[in-house]
């Protein structure tokens, strides 16, 4: 295979892992929830969104670099949390995260991920972030907390869009409901795909065990096959404005907070002392119907942007997609989906053709509008939808 992996863009991905993965696997990655609306307008927006270029401007020595909370980093973007890329590969958070340091980019280690923070730090290095979900105890999360900062995790991203699990009718149907238990259904899936069964599944379960979230502590530590595992552990009501500041007194290097919508919710942050905001619908996950955070962006940044960061994420596929963030004030952008897409299809290589994808494509558009550096990028680039 080439060197490109006969992937020319986020999309050919996408497509060989669709066929790699069993249905329910795949659906699990790729869909929202209920009508897969916010999925569908996440894309919408971006793709309403114009460039007024400039011309005659020498763009040969144009530079994607970006200096976020201090430090410099040659690409605008970072690897966000998405849990389960040990479902889609063996070994596929290491994968990803190994991609991500050797591209000099943040990967942010989930709460939920299938490897565990220890393994990832000594596989893969870099600068490694950690996301938490705050769980109903909240003495079990400030335990978490503590071992993400004994690892050396540069960052805390606290996602706060989750309040209770969300529908997503899919999973139902396919049979991959936490707890996961086979049924008829994703037995015959599963068996389709005997690739993935083979290499994913099977060398799992065979040199480690029942895949599981590897990073809770052991009084909650479950196979995801696990009677026992009840999803609304997963999930906490409670989680409020008062759990930002009790973070903000317990972790001492950048805080973030993922699932920001609002203007008002990004102010609420920064006073609470947060360093960033993540725009985020959680990639249409969650709340279906939700705004897409680009149209949400231009608020927040003129809102809160001078007093933290403002980053965004949710169905960013393209590099235009990133430079179009970026003009509207973003400091850097997420991306979910897309280096899994690369895992599934390829591991670790599939990753970083992921990545490499996303450079080619942010040069050659700012070399179009031109452009030379990220700072130069602004609203006037842009033509923006009435
Ligand atoms: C399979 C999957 C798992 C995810 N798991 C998490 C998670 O554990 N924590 C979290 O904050 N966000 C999670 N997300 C949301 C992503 O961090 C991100 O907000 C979203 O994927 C961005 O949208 P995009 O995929 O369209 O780029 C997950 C997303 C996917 C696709």
């Amino acid at each position: 295979m080439d060197a490109k992996l006969g992937a020319y863009n986020i999309h050919d991905l996408r497509e060989t892992a669709r066929r790699r993965l069993p249905k329910g696997v795949f659906e699990f990655v790729d869909r929202g929830t209920e009508d897969d609306n916010a999925v569908a307008n996440n894309r919408t927006a971006l793709e309403r969104i114009r460039f007024r270029p400039r011309t005659l401007v020498d763009v040969s020595k144009r530079s994607q670099e970006i200096t976020l909370f201090g430090k410099k980093q040659p690409l605008p973007f970072c690897i966000g949390p998405t849990g389960t890329a040990g479902l889609l590969w063996y070994g596929g958070e290491v994968g990803i995260a190994r991609a991500a340091a050797a591209a000099g980019i943040p990967f942010t280690i989930g709460t939920n991920a299938m490897t565990s923070m220890e393994e990832i730090v000594e596989q893969a290095g870099g600068t490694l972030w950690f996301q938490l979900y705050v769980w109903q105890d909240r003495a079990l999360s400030w335990k978490i907390v503590d071992r993400a900062k004994g690892v050396g995790c540069e960052a805390l991203m606290v996602t706060v869009d989750g309040a209770v699990p969300s529908n997503r009718e899919y999973n139902y149907r396919n049979g991959f409901e936490i707890p996961i238990h086979f049924n008829s259904r994703n037995v015959a899936d599963v068996l389709s795909r005997p690739g993935w069964f083979a290499s994913v599944f099977l060398r799992q379960v065979l040199s480690r065990g029942m895949p599981r979230f590897e990073n809770f502590p052991p009084e909650v530590m479950h196979g995801l096959m696990a009677r026992t595992l009840k999803k609304n552990i997963l999930k906490n009501e409670t989680l409020n404005w008062d759990d930002v500041k009790a973070l903000r007194k317990a972790w001492p290097r950048t805080l973030m907070v993922k699932g920001i919508l609002t203007p008002q919710d990004a102010v609420k942050a920064a006073d609470c002392g947060a360093d960033a905001v993540i725009v985020s619908n959680h990639g249409g996950r969650n709340l279906d119907y939700s705004i897409a955070p680009i149209d949400a962006l231009p608020d927040i940044v003129d809102a809160a942007g001078k007093r933290l960061a403002v980053i965004v994420d949710s169905g960013v596929r393209r590099g235009s997609d990133v430079v179009k963030a970026l003009a509207l004030g973003a400091k850097a952008v997420f991306l979910g989906r897309a280096p899994l897409y690369g895992v599934a299809a390829h591991g670790e290589p599939g990753a970083a053709r992921a990545i490499e994808i996303f450079r080619e494509e942010i040069g050659r558009v700012m070399a179009l509008l031109g452009v030379n550096t990220v700072a130069e990028l602004d609203r006037r680039y842009l033509q923006l939808p009435d």
